[in-house]
């Protein structure tokens, strides 16, 4: 199974992605995630990546793409992948359609999840993130059986420094100008499954179920 997940900031990507690991094994790659460890190991491209990313700005092509392709190249990637938050624009869509012709491969669905704008900054805002495995919650709409500590390995929870009003409304601007139009781009192709991401996250992860069987 070759999938992209698209949808704006707070949509339920890396919620869904983990759903999605769950029932078809296939690797999650999110760039957000690679660019967030690379900055908490205090990379070169951590340090590249991170004002951009404090900003709610799309960390630069250059940086990003080369990456994706590298990631793809490892043999766990083979069978299948799962791509959260790439491509998100243009430029990187042509990249990678370049790149997966060049080696074969097709994509089966790209997964585009939709959220109306005024869930988006309560979903971001109240998200809480396990910092040792990375769990998401949200405080309301999907809580930890205990306050601030992960369900899954008992570690402290924490907010991402991207989740405050601010720059939750910049990423979600940046959404709509650069990331959207890849919603035509794919539904040309004739590959793109709309999901209505309004609803409980079971429900979400029926529905997309539903567009990969
Ligand atoms: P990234 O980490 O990809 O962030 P994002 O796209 O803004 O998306 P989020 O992770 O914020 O949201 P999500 O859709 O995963 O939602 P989640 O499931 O957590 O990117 C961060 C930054 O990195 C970018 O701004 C950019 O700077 C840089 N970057 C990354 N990729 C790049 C690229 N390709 N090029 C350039 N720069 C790049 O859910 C959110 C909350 O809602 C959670 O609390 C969750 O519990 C809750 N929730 C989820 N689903 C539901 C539901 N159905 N009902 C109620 N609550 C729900
Ligand atoms: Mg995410």
């Amino acid at each position: 199974m070759k999938i992209i997940l698209l949808g704006p900031p707070g949509a339920g990507k890396g919620t869904q992605a983990a759903n999605i690991v769950e029932k078809y094994n296939v690797p999650h790659i999110s760039t957000g995630d690679i660019f967030r460890k690379n900055i908490k190991e205090g990379t070169e491209l951590g340090k590249k990546a991170q004002e951009y990313i404090n900003q709610g700005k799309l960390v630069p092509d250059e940086l990003t793409c080369g990456l994706v392709a590298s990631r793809l190249s490892e043999p766990d990637c083979k069978d299948g992948f799962m791509l959260d938050g790439f491509p998100r624009n243009i430029f990187q869509a042509e990249y990678l359609d370049k790149y997966l012709s060049e080696n074969n491969v097709a994509l089966d669905k790209v997964i585009n999840i939709e959220v109306d704008s005024k869930l988006l900054i309560d979903r971001a805002c109240g998200r809480r993130i396990c910092k040792t495995c990375g769990a998401t919650y949200h405080v309301q709409f999907n809580p930890s059986k205990k306050e601030g500590i992960c369900d899954v390995c008992d570690s402290a929870l924490t907010q991402r420094p991207d989740d405050n009003e601010e720059t939750v409304s910049h990423r979600i601007e940046i959404y709509l100008s650069e990331t959207k139009p890849l919603v035509d781009y794919y539904t040309k192709k004739g590959v793109i499954a709309n999901i209505n991401g309004n609803q409980d996250i079971s429900k979400v992860f029926e529905d997309i179920k539903a567009a990969l069987a």
